[in-house]
């Protein structure tokens, strides 16, 4: 496969972007933050079956971090991502710098509320969303994509940038891409490599116990008491839970009375020493 073109000014984005349509080709984007595992590398192949041509973004976005969060410590591995995606089918990586992307004197934001707003991420991470989705719409003003992808990983992420593209008339297509995990299920994340050994072991509980949750929401058991034994049970394994919520799986909204298995979602938020983790997966 060739090595993707290296684009790292919003000019030279546009230059490319231009040419790959005037010869006709779709374009699609798999925004990310580096630090690339199989997971990222799915979306590549996901959103190829969509585009003749695409384009992978590599940044690590200041402005979804809180100050006291990892933005400094964020793993970074830009020759490593790029010998990755030499191995895939992508043709452009664009990877600008912070001063490129929010010059002197930027002063806009995206304002949420809906699935941005409902006590999840939103909650532990007041300011994250509005980060996201500003440089989400900058992205997709930039690369004018006809489709863009984003993982099931980060289930409230890809409600929220669905919301925001409808809302604001984006004209692209959303692309939801199932999570890739590791061989004993724990979900692909570029924060793993923050785990120490013994960690890395205990991680996986998080996927069984919402394996668990969800075959319990399946027999019927009550939502709410469901929830209450996922998070006593990874409390006493010595996690430190943010959350265990059984979701509408469109709104995140808490399900209605009576609502159907097949339209719920379970997410989870766990801290395991100083590294955070966050799954989810379907209920039915
Ligand atoms: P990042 O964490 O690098 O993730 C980039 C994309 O990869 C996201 O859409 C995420 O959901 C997806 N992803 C992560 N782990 C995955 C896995 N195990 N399986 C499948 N997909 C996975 O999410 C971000 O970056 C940023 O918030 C971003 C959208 C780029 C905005 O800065």
């Amino acid at each position: 496969m060739p090595q993707p073109i290296v684009l790292d000014t919003i000019n030279a984005l546009r230059i490319w972007r231009n040419a790959e349509r005037r010869a006709g080709k779709r374009v699609g984007l798999v925004p990310t933050m580096g630090a690339l595992h199989q997971g990222h590398i799915s979306l590549v192949n996901a959103v190829r079956e969509e585009a003749e041509s695409v384009v992978t973004s590599i940044f690590v976005n200041p402005i979804q971090f809180a100050p006291h969060e990892d933005f400094s410590k964020y793993p970074r591995a830009f020759e490593r991502d790029l010998e990755l995606l030499g191995e895939v089918d992508c043709d452009a990586v664009f990877a600008p710098s912070v001063s490129e992307m929010y010059p002197e004197g930027f002063a806009t934001a995206i304002n949420l509320v809906g699935p941005a707003a409902v006590g999840l991420e939103d909650k532990f991470r007041p300011t994250h969303f509005t980060g996201v989705a500003t440089v989400v719409g900058k992205l997709l003003l930039q690369a004018l994509p006809e489709v863009a992808v984003f993982g099931e990983k980060d289930f409230q992420q890809l409600a929220v940038i669905r919301r925001m593209v409808r809302d604001l008339d984006m004209g692209v297509e959303i692309l939801g891409a199932p999570t890739l995990r590791e061989a004993d299920g724990l979900a692909m994340s570029s924060r793993n490599v923050y785990l120490s050994a013994q960690e890395r072991e205990k991680a996986v509980v998080i996927h069984q116990t919402l394996l668990e949750a969800a075959e319990a929401a399946q027999a019927g058991m009550p939502l709410h008491a469901i929830e209450k034994e996922a998070e006593g049970t990874l409390s006493e394994l010595g996690f430190v839970v943010d959350y265990v919520a059984i979701r509408d799986s469109v709104t995140l909204a808490e399900p209605v009375d009576g609502a159907k298995p097949g339209s719920l979602r379970i997410l989870a938020a766990a801290k395991l020493g100083q590294t955070r983790l966050i799954d989810n997966i379907a209920v039915g």
